[in-house]
């Protein structure tokens, strides 16, 4: 049985925390809120508690964690080396939604990192994450607490759905604020790469560090996955899902076609859009999950893991949906989710 325990997520009850810091501590899972995502939190630096992690998430061994630290100092034990940048970046976004990566030392199990010689560490800012962290006294490896491949959850009704009976603990703060996950920067190489295009935008840590560049959308041919998160197909509903990309009075004309094609051939359609689109579908019998307006990148990236959620339950045969035409900012990172939500892309911009 999962236990979920609802709490205050601006201010936690003590006593719900320091009972989920000491499930931690021995060696217990426990999802909680953080301002991107929930996490699957689990003891970083107890190999049998990463090995539940992998295993209740079904997520394979080569796709290392995140480790969750109260604050920059917690995460000096943690890593050979803290350049310079490091610091820097630290300064200006921790606690937030920010994940660099290190060079690992060697009190990190190689679990944690599926082998590699460095660890992601982030300090989490949502007030129940860090109250956590503050009362485990403990390094916290937490993927996105949903099942391999699956969106990632900004509910713990999520959580739930994906992880009931697997884990033992949930905390229950409400929808996370971000939804979106945090931006993955390498630091072990320069100039430093971002890995995952996240909650923080590339402009933002430009202006810390202006070297930071993207990584190149093609993994070098036969080379190791550089961040096996970057699997192509991720944070995926089971639905198959088309994107329509691209120049947008085209992509726009080439969706409602589709969708048109599609209800004339019998097929149940779900359609994921911005809600100064919606209105062209209004005529239709398709399923619309709004995402917000075209203009708030914020609330398309709060809702966008719950839309995902709620067309995949409405039993459909296949997804739309248009990607925005912004590119800048978080736009970014909700670009990208809905390129790896997707079995298909149809038009491109790169
Ligand atoms: O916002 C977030 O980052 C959320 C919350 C819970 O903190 N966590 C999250 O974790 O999204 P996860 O495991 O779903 O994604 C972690 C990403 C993956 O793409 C993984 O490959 C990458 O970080 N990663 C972890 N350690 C790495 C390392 N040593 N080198 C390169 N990439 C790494
Ligand atoms: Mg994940």
């Amino acid at each position: 049985m999962t236990e979920v325990i609802v709490v205050d997520p601006l201010r936690p009850d003590p006593a719900a925390i320091v009972r989920a810091a000491a499930c931690l501590r021995r060696g217990g899972l426990v999802a909680f809120p953080t301002e991107t995502v929930y996490g699957l939190g689990a003891h970083a630096l107890d190999r049998a508690a990463v090995a539940r992690v992998f295993e209740a998430k079904g997520r394979p061994g080569s796709d290392p964690l995140i480790v969750h630290v109260a604050a920059l100092e917690d995460a000096t034990p943690l890593v050979t080396r803290m350049p310079d940048a490091a610091r820097a970046l630290a300064a200006r976004f921790w606690p937030g939604p920010l994940t660099l990566v290190l060079a690992r030392a060697a009190i990190v199990p190689a679990e944690v990192t599926a082998g590699l010689d460095t660890v992601a560490i982030r300090v989490p800012a949502h007030p129940v994450a860090r109250a956590l962290l503050d009362a485990a006294r403990l390094p916290v490896a937490a993927p996105s607490a949903n099942l391999f491949s699956r969106p990632s959850p900004t509910r713990a009704a999520h959580v739930i759905e994906d992880l009931e009976g697997r884990i033992d603990m949930v905390l229950d703060a409400g929808p996370t604020p971000v939804g979106v996950e945090s931006t993955v920067l390498d630091l072990t190489q320069d100039p430093p790469v971002v890995l995952r295009p996240g909650a923080v935008p590339l402009e933002a840590l430009r202006a810390v560090v202006p070297s930071v560049r993207l990584r190149s959308s093609h993994a070098p041919a036969g080379g190791a996955m550089p961040s096996p998160g970057l699997l192509e197909r991720h944070y995926a509903p089971w639905t198959p899902m088309t994107l329509y990309d691209g120049d947008p009075a085209q992509s726009r004309a080439a969706l409602l076609q589709a969708v048109t094609d599609a209800l004339a051939a019998g097929r149940r359609v779900g359609l994921l859009t911005t809600s100064e689109q919606a209105h062209r579908f209004r005529h239709l019998p398709v399923v619309i999950a709004e995402l917000g307006s075209e203009r708030d990148a914020a609330q398309i990236a709060a809702r966008l893991y719950a839309a995902l959620r709620e067309l995949d339950a409405a039993q459909l045969d296949m997804i739309v949906a248009q990607s925005p035409e912004a590119d800048e900012g978080l736009w970014r990172a909700i670009r990208d989710r809905l390129r790896r939500a997707a079995t298909r892309v149809v038009g491109s911009r790169q």
